[in-house]
């Protein structure tokens, strides 16, 4: 056990990349932070406007994965002490529930010596999210490819090509995923089915290769985002135009409401492109802030001890805060 506890950083993440529902993933720089330390009573500490309505009690998620990792590794830690902050928007489809249950599952680990291998907390944050697109590149860093099989997931994680660079646009509503999960169609046809496993191989291929010329070619899909551009104003005519405005490829990330272009970093037309988004889901009513971020490479990390004094004096330089 580490009696001084633990400090961990956990990256966003966009999950589909456009065709690759529910198995491509790839983390973000923006970060959340978990502080986590054994204690003699249970205390729950949440930083930043963000974070209001959240339990700080026991039923507060990030204690509940903890405990799970205690139970799998055969350890009793009733009481803990938690301290958390994000800068990643909540309910916005940049992975920030994904981002609790990861930093959840590494800071308790880390926290008692790290009897569990990361496959392991691969294969419980996808079952307690029910896909391994977010958590798996919040956990692993870079672009992730995974299957699950209900109780493991398999996955080859990717270094995403230099001259990725990426820009989300946030509308200021929050879209739940399990809403957005309701308007998809449980069944589709085989044309359908060929359309996204084609566009989806070509832009894993197209990744790995640094084909930028092929991502908005391989980033279509008919598997979801069809269904959902109803629930984000703008989103149809964004997927049909941002190419021609300077994105490589455009996609809902996640489940949305977020939609995210991905771009060459030595484009000359950022600023056309990010007045583009944001103009088009204003003139929907709907206002959105636009953000530039790179590919994070270094999934969770270990950055320190619990801290003594103030959580946010510790990762003070790193918040936007
Ligand atoms: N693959 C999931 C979806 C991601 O699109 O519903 C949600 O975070």
């Amino acid at each position: 056990m580490r009696t001084e506890g633990v400090c961990v950083r956990i990256p966003a993440s966009t999950a589909n990349l456009g065709p690759g529902f529910d198995t491509l993933g790839m983390a973000l720089s923006i970060y959340a932070w978990i502080g986590m330390k054994a204690s003699e009573a249970t205390v729950i500490r949440l930083y930043g406007d963000q974070m209001e309505g959240i339990p700080t009690d026991k039923s507060n998620l990030v204690y509940q994965v903890a405990q799970m990792v205690f139970r799998e590794a055969g350890v009793k830690v009733p009481e803990l002490e938690i301290a958390m902050y994000s800068d990643i928007p909540l309910t916005r489809g940049l992975g920030s529930s994904a981002s609790a249950i990861v930093g959840a599952l590494f800071a308790a680990n880390a926290l008692i010596g790290s009897p569990l291998p990361e496959t392991r907390l691969f294969d419980m944050a996808t079952a307690i999210e029910d896909h391994p697109d977010n958590v798996g590149a919040s956990l692993f860093g870079g672009l992730i490819t995974a299957v699950w099989d209900g109780g493991h997931a398999d996955y080859i994680r990717m270094d995403p090509h230099e001259d990725l660079e990426v820009l989300v646009v946030v509308p200021d509503f929050q879209l739940s995923t399990t809403e957005a999960r309701k308007v998809l169609p449980a069944q589709i046809g085989r044309q359908d089915a060929v359309y996204n496993i084609s566009r989806s191989s070509l832009l894993v291929a197209a990744l790995s290769q640094g084909r930028l010329d092929m991502i908005s070619k391989a980033m279509s899909d008919r598997l979801h985002q069809p269904y959902r551009a109803k629930l984000v104003p703008g989103m149809a005519e964004i997927l049909e135009q941002a190419v021609d405005h300077g994105a490589l490829g455009v996609a809902l990330s996640g489940a949305g409401p977020t939609l995210l272009a991905l771009v060459d970093r030595r484009s000359g037309r950022k600023e056309e492109l990010e007045a583009y988004l944001v103009n088009t889901m204003k003139a929907e009513g709907i206002r959105a802030s636009a953000h530039w971020l790179n590919p994070d490479c270094e999934g969770t990390q270990l950055i320190g001890s619990m801290p003594s004094g103030s959580f946010l004096e510790l990762i003070k330089g790193e918040v936007n805060a």
